[in-house]
Formats: C-alpha cells, sequence, structure tokens
C-alpha cells in the first residue's frame, strides 16, 4: 500500500537538497517527452535523478532522467529531462515524484511534452496538438494510497483546473508568433507498453480522444493537488497504434522527436519567454 505521507518525506528531503544546491526559485518547471529535446538553457546547473534519494532510474527510450536549472530565454526554469512510466513496472507514485519535487519546490507551472499516437485521423506525424482535456484511461489514479494532506486536497478536482487557460492562451499567442500550427485536442492516457488495436483506436475516438499516449496524467493529477498550473503539449509521433513498414514503435517514436522535437521546443521557449514577461508584469513568482 502506497503510504504518500512517507513519498511527502521524501519529496521533501529531495525539494530540500536541490533548493540547498540552487535549484529553486523558477517560474515553470518542463518535463520532456519521449526523444522531445530539452530547451536551451544558460548557467545551467544539472544532477542525474539517480544521485537524488528516492528518484528512480529512467528506463524508457529517449529519457535520460536528469534534473536542470538554468536561464530559457532569460527566464529561470527547471528541467525534468526524461518521465518515468508505468510500463517500466514503476508504482505510480513513484512516476510523479519528480513533479512533486518541483511543485515542493515552489514552482507554480508545469509545461509537460509528450510523444503520442494521433486518434484523430487528421493528425500527422509531426503535428503539435495543445491538450485541452484527457481521459485517463490507465486503470489507476497515481494519487491512490494513504491521503497526506502536505500535498493538497484528496479528492482533487480536474475538470477546468488541470490544463490551466492562461497557459493555453499563452500557448495559443506564441505558436501564432511562430507560426507553428497548433492543434487542440484530448489526450487518452493508457497504461501501456503494448501499442493500441484497430479496435481501441476506434474506442479512443467514440470516447472524443484525439491522441492516445501511455504517460503525462500521472504528472497533471499530482501537479493539480499541489495547485500547480499545467499545460501540456503533445507530439503526435504516428497514427495511434501502427508503425511504418520496417519501423518498430520505440524508433518511429524517437525519429520523430528527433526530426520535429526541435519545433516544439522552440514553441516551449517561447511559452517560457511570455512566462517570464508576464511575472515582470505581475510580479508573480
Ligand atoms: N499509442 C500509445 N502511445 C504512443 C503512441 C501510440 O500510438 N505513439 C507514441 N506514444
Amino acid at each position: 500500500m502506497i503510504d504518500h505521507r512517507a513519498e511527502y518525506d521524501l519529496a521533501a528531503a529531495a525539494a530540500a537538497r536541490l533548493a540547498s544546491e540552487g535549484f529553486d526559485g523558477a517560474l515553470a518547471v518542463i518535463q520532456t517527452g519521449s526523444g522531445i529535446p530539452m530547451p536551451h538553457l544558460t548557467g545551467a546547473h544539472s544532477l542525474p535523478w539517480t544521485a537524488i534519494e528516492g528518484l528512480p532510474r529512467a528506463t524508457a527510450p529517449g529519457h535520460r532522467g536528469a534534473i536542470h536549472h538554468g536561464l530559457c530565454r532569460g527566464v529561470p526554469v527547471l528541467v525534468l529531462e526524461g518521465r518515468l512510466h508505468c510500463y517500466e513496472g514503476h508504482e505510480p507514485a513513484h512516476v510523479i515524484r519528480p513533479i512533486r519535487v518541483a511543485g515542493l519546490l515552489g514552482v507554480k507551472r508545469a509545461i509537460l511534452t509528450s510523444a503520442t499516437g494521433g486518434v484523430d485521423p487528421l493528425l500527422r506525424a509531426g503535428d503539435i496538438v495543445r491538450v485541452r482535456d484527457h481521459l485517463n484511461l490507465m486503470g489507476f489514479d497515481a494519487l491512490t494510497g494513504i491521503h497526506d494532506p502536505r500535498f493538497g486536497d484528496r479528492f482533487v478536482v480536474l475538470a477546468g483546473r488541470a490544463h490551466d487557460p492562461d497557459l493555453a492562451d499563452l500557448a495559443d499567442a506564441a505558436a501564432r508568433k511562430l507560426g507553428i500550427a497548433l492543434a487542440v485536442g484530448v489526450y487518452a492516457a493508457v497504461h501501456g507498453p503494448s501499442f493500441e488495436t484497430q479496435a481501441q483506436v476506434c474506442f479512443l475516438r467514440t470516447a472524443g480522444a484525439d491522441v492516445v499516449g501511455m504517460s503525462t496524467v500521472p504528472e497533471i493529477t499530482a501537479a493539480a493537488q499541489l495547485g500547480m498550473k499545467t499545460l501540456v503539449l503533445s507530439l503526435v509521433a504516428n497514427p495511434a497504434g501502427v508503425v511504418q513498414a520496417g519501423q518498430s514503435a520505440e524508433s518511429e517514436v524517437l525519429e520523430t522527436g528527433h526530426s520535429h522535437g526541435p519545433r516544439l521546443t522552440q514553441l516551449v521557449e517561447e511559452i517560457v519567454r511570455r512566462i517570464g514577461a508576464d511575472a515582470r508584469d505581475g510580479g508573480g513568482s
């Protein structure tokens, strides 16, 4: 049985240690999805997750498992380079440890990128989707277990709170400025690691999904519990459940991240610049 009181102690200890090493004061945390490059940072200092007690080793392809602090377009940010997934065998409560550590460091905004399959037949590999809502079909809720109110409410209200409208507006404006087409859609989270059958893809479409992936929803839920604002940007790697003949799913996702990920990262950097400008105008943290 997961005890979130022990999870809190672990995350708080990691956050205290990171704060003492200068990882505090970030205006946003950015978590990178499969194969998607991290934003350019100046003055960065970094630690592998394995150097921090309680942060498990990331084993999924394209997920390094490191935390960085630095300036992105002049704005202090944290970057979680990589992500943990339940399909790797991690407990849901462990998957959310990195984002919880960021939250306990006082970061108020999370920008989460992810690779997905396109459920909407009009989506093509390389398209970027701003996630406006999600379906949790993973078969669990990452907050299951003995509750610790220091993380926030037990019954976290996601409707109208996760997928922050202000960050969404910033993302739309940033995409317009950069001339990047930004689709808007619903992310269905499944457990994985198997890709979906065609019948499941039909089911997901009927259920209202536009993209499908095996991650991100645990982090959205944990961030929402901590009162963080979230923005999810998904890169479509393939039509859901399908990869080109002769390709493995892994190589297709990583290749799309390699060829189209830099555009998504450019978008993230412009969003961060605008977060910095807004914070300066409004005096926010
Ligand atoms: N299905 C689930 N997850 C994914 C996919 C997919 O087709 N592509 C990238 N992540």
